[in-house]
């Protein structure tokens, strides 16, 4: 009788061991390997893209990087940080990935990677409602407040406009609203979400200024990870995910993107 006691011990010990091995050990037991979580950085401060909902970071972009995450067996990893940190955090490789309404520029493709575009956008202007800027040309000789780091602002240094930048589009409206800039320019999407929240203050023009392609952003040369993303959003272009996840957004979508 003890010796049968003292084997069932015995077994019963070696069975917590393997319950309770966490890391190492559990890869090379039967248990399912333990994937490390996907880390993505991104900048909460782009609706309907990406935005905090209290404490809780929401939006089109974020659903997206779970669908993804799901397919590829990892938990999602989300961190909340300055637009241009997002885009140096992809591209150093901190985080495995950046989500954040990334437009695929040439000169960024020079310093990371990017997954196929999934969404297509353009620079819009915002004026207040009873402006004199009607049309983009009027644009000649104002003050435009963007958001830091952005193809917005990239775009106004370009034609040497006179510039505010701010670390979110919100601020930038801000600047708009108390009446310090002429006008706001950023993507299309935010500046209809930022736009309606000022109750008929403000007004999108109708005008886009620039085409864009947003992609994921990840570490030069990761061409793995790369590789495993796009076949997830191929997946999820092909189910109707993507498509489903931009209807409740309400945002336009186009399935032949
Ligand atoms: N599409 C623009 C860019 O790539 C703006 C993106 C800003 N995104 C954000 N989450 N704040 O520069």
């Amino acid at each position: 009788m003890k010796k049968v006691l003292a084997l069932l011990l015995i077994a019963l010990c070696g069975l917590s061991l393997v319950a309770c091995g966490g890391g190492e050990a559990e890869t090379d037991s039967a248990a399912e390997p333990k994937a490390e979580a996907l880390t993505m950085a991104t900048n909460a401060e782009f609706p309907p893209f990406e935005y905090l909902e209290g404490e809780e970071i929401v939006g089109a972009d974020i659903e997206i990087a779970q669908a993804i995450a799901e397919i590829l067996g990892r938990e999602l990893e989300i961190t909340n940080i300055d637009f241009d940190a997002a885009l140096t955090g992809a591209a150093t490789g901190k985080y495995d990935m950046a989500v954040a309404g990334i437009t695929a520029t040439d000169e960024r493709k020079q310093n990371m990677n990017f997954s196929d575009d999934y969404y297509t956008a353009s620079q819009a202007i915002i004026v207040m409602a009873d402006s004199d800027i009607k049309v983009a040309t009027d644009l000649e000789g104002k003050t435009i407040s963007c958001q830091e780091g952005t193809t917005g602002e990239q775009y106004l240094l370009d034609n040497e406009y006179e510039i505010q930048s701010f670390k979110t589009g919100a601020e930038a409206v801000t600047a708009l609203t108390s009446g310090k800039v002429d006008a706001v320019v950023i993507d299309n999407a935010v500046a209809k979400a930022l736009s309606d929240k000022q109750n008929g203050a403000t007004v999108v023009l109708d005008e886009a200024l620039t085409k864009e392609a947003y992609a994921i952003a990840l570490q030069k040369g990761d061409d793995e990870l790369t590789a495993e993303i796009n076949g997830a959003l191929s997946e999820l272009k092909a189910s109707g995910k993507l498509a489903e996840i931009f209807a409740k957004y309400e945002l336009p979508y186009d399935d032949a993107e």
